[in-house]
């Protein structure tokens, strides 16, 4: 029997349905507007494709958006003048700083600039400490939008065993810290580990975040395992034309959803989840700041 397949881009379109509910009522009843503030330095395509897509999914969520499009020669003093206004403002209570910045701007110093409840990317070190320890932070939006997912098809994940490949700050390590907090026996794979097969066979959870096409197998995996592909890779598909590509996770699908119990497809799996957890992440900062009580179900 094949697997289920996980259905990203609906359950994202529930959690936003859900936080623009929160914030109608927020603005009716309250009038607050949560607002998000996107910086983005210079002109690398990809990044001001993600960075429009979620401005665009701000408004979508009856929130404030503000973008900042700076020069990519903007200096380190001018970016944390900006961020130091931002951190100021109070119809701002989320800030934004699109990775990677240019090569000339040092990337902790910028994100460690921004107010610790205003980092809606939970990169922050303050936030990263506060997860790290258990306690209540801003948690980075994909391994959130993982964890939800995860939460929805299993109910409860005590007590089941969770590989997690890769240990990136942006995706593996937060994700650890969070099946951690829903009680998962949790190991960490990544490029030195000896005989990834056999350490991805006792999983009934995995987590594919190592950004290689594919590498995930079907007969690594425990049958009936869940798995969360959290790869975009973009790979030639001559199958498809001359010079056509394609896009496909970190596990390879085709084989790996006639193993496992439930799988994340790739388009539509985490990708959509992370915007949702943006906005969600928005909300609940400026639920936090204002005293309210914070949605339940949009944080961990
Ligand atoms: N660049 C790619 N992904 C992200 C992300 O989640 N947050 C930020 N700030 N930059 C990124």
């Amino acid at each position: 029997m094949g697997a289920t397949i996980i259905d990203g881009r609906d359950f994202a379109a529930a959690v936003r349905g859900k936080v623009t509910g929160h914030v109608t009522r927020l603005a009716s009843e309250q009038g607050i507007v949560p607002g998000l503030a996107v910086v983005l330095v210079g002109e690398d395509p990809a990044s001001q494709v993600y960075v429009r897509s979620k401005g665009k999914a701000t408004v979508e969520a009856g929130m404030k958006s503000v973008e900042h499009n700076l020069a990519a020669d903007t200096s380190e003093s001018e970016l944390l003048a900006l961020i130091d206004q931002l951190n100021n403002d109070s119809s701002i209570h989320g800030i934004l700083v699109q990775l990677p910045l240019p090569e000339h701007l040092n990337e902790g110093l910028v994100v460690n600039a921004i107010d610790p409840a205003k980092d809606v990317d939970g990169f922050h070190i303050s936030n990263v400490g506060l997860l790290g320890t258990g306690r209540k932070s801003m948690v980075p939006c994909t391994p959130l939008g993982c964890l939800m997912l995860l939460r929805n098809h299993h109910g409860s994940l005590s007590g089941l065993d969770a590989v997690v490949i890769g240990r990136s700050n942006i995706v593996g390590r937060p994700m650890v810290q969070l099946l951690i907090g829903d009680s998962c026996t949790v190991t960490v794979a990544h490029s030195r580990t000896r005989d990834l097969p056999e350490v991805v066979r006792r999983a009934d959870v995995v987590v594919a975040a190592v950004g290689r096409p594919a590498m995930v197998q079907g007969d690594w995996l425990k049958p009936g395992a869940t798995v969360i592909d959290v790869g975009i890779n973009r790979v030639d598909a001559p199958e498809r034309g001359v010079g056509k590509t394609r896009l496909v996770g970190d596990v390879d699908f085709e084989r790996a959803s006639r193993v496992a119990g439930a799988i994340t497809p790739v388009p539509g799996g985490v990708g959509p989840m992370t915007i949702a957890c943006l906005l969600a992440n928005t909300l609940t900062a400026c639920c936090r700041s204002n005293g309210v009580p914070e949605p339940e179900g949009l944080t961990a």
